[in-house]
């Protein structure tokens, strides 16, 4: 497994195209709404929207996409919101994990899965089965997923696998906990985008986002395609990733810097 380094221990190299893209896929009840269509027409067409990005991902070198498809906190919707959500999730899974699989693609469900209905437990076991060893994108769906959840669940292992830690707590360093995250097997992501204009994070990748640059869009998730990542792309770029450093230091090239 690579391990990848921490932006607040080594600072990552930077490059135009982001590594890891995580988005919160925002907006669809209001598109439906616009239209005078339920809510679930607007699920349904964030689907699309995430076939597109998917594929626009693969095609622009992003190697590392993180979606957030529902959150710890989404139990508080309608039950029939709730379950056709659930629904529309195995019918996707089933239906498209032969195409992700023939591109490549690595799928992985972050997020507390034990709480799905066994039949979604059972179509994410075997999506994420038969695409393990794919060297592709790596497509991180979050599902029941919460940022504390995910430093809870990370903790609760740390200390089963080192249970020294817990009699000497002073001794805890984040590579102490780094690996039990969820996503420690991706770099932390370069860019956070947000569709449908809330500007917040809903309990996305608190421990992850640490040195992310944020971009939000007032268009809804079912628009979303390559052109607006294209977009969301080129503010990446605009931004000056100091890492807590200044900016004449960045200005000096690497090897003459005094430490970097
Ligand atoms: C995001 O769209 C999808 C999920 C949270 C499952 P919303 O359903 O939150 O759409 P809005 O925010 O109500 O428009
Ligand atoms: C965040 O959207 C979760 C997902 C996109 C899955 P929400 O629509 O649930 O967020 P809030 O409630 O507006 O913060
Ligand atoms: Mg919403």
């Amino acid at each position: 497994m690579t391990v990848h380094p921490s932006s607040t221990i080594e600072i990552p190299e930077t490059g135009s195209i982001p590594q890891h893209v995580a988005i919160v896929m925002d907006g669809n009840g209001r598109w439906a709404k616009q239209r005078m269509l339920p809510r679930v027409a607007g699920h349904k067409r964030g689907v699309d929207a995430v076939r597109r990005t998917v594929q626009a991902c693969c095609e622009l070198g992003v190697k590392h996409l993180t979606l957030f498809a529902f959150s710890s906190e989404n139990w508080r919707r309608p039950a029939d919101e709730v379950s056709l959500l659930m629904r529309l999730f195995i019918r996707v899974l089933r239906r498209d994990v032969e195409s992700m699989h023939r591109e490549n693609i690595r799928l992985k469900i972050i997020g507390d899965v034990s709480a799905f209905e066994p039949e979604l437990q059972a179509a994410i076991h075997s999506a994420q089965a038969l695409t393990a060893s794919n060297t592709g994108l790596c497509l991180n769906v979050a599902a029941n997923y919460g940022g504390r959840w995910d430093i809870i669940q990370a903790t609760q292992k740390m200390l089963a696998s080192q249970p020294a830690l817990a009699k000497s707590p002073e001794l805890i360093q984040e590579s102490d906990l780094a690996p039990h995250l969820c996503l420690s097997e991706s770099p932390e992501p370069d860019l956070f985008i947000r569709t449908g204009g809330e500007q917040r994070v809903s309990n996305f990748l608190l421990w992850q986002l640490a040195y992310t640059e944020f971009y939000f869009t007032p268009k809804f998730w079912p628009d979303f395609g390559l052109d607006m990542l294209n977009e969301a792309i080129a503010s990446y770029n605009q931004r000056e990733r100091r890492f807590g450093r200044t900016s004449e230091q960045l200005s000096v090239p690497p090897e003459l810097r005094l430490s970097s």
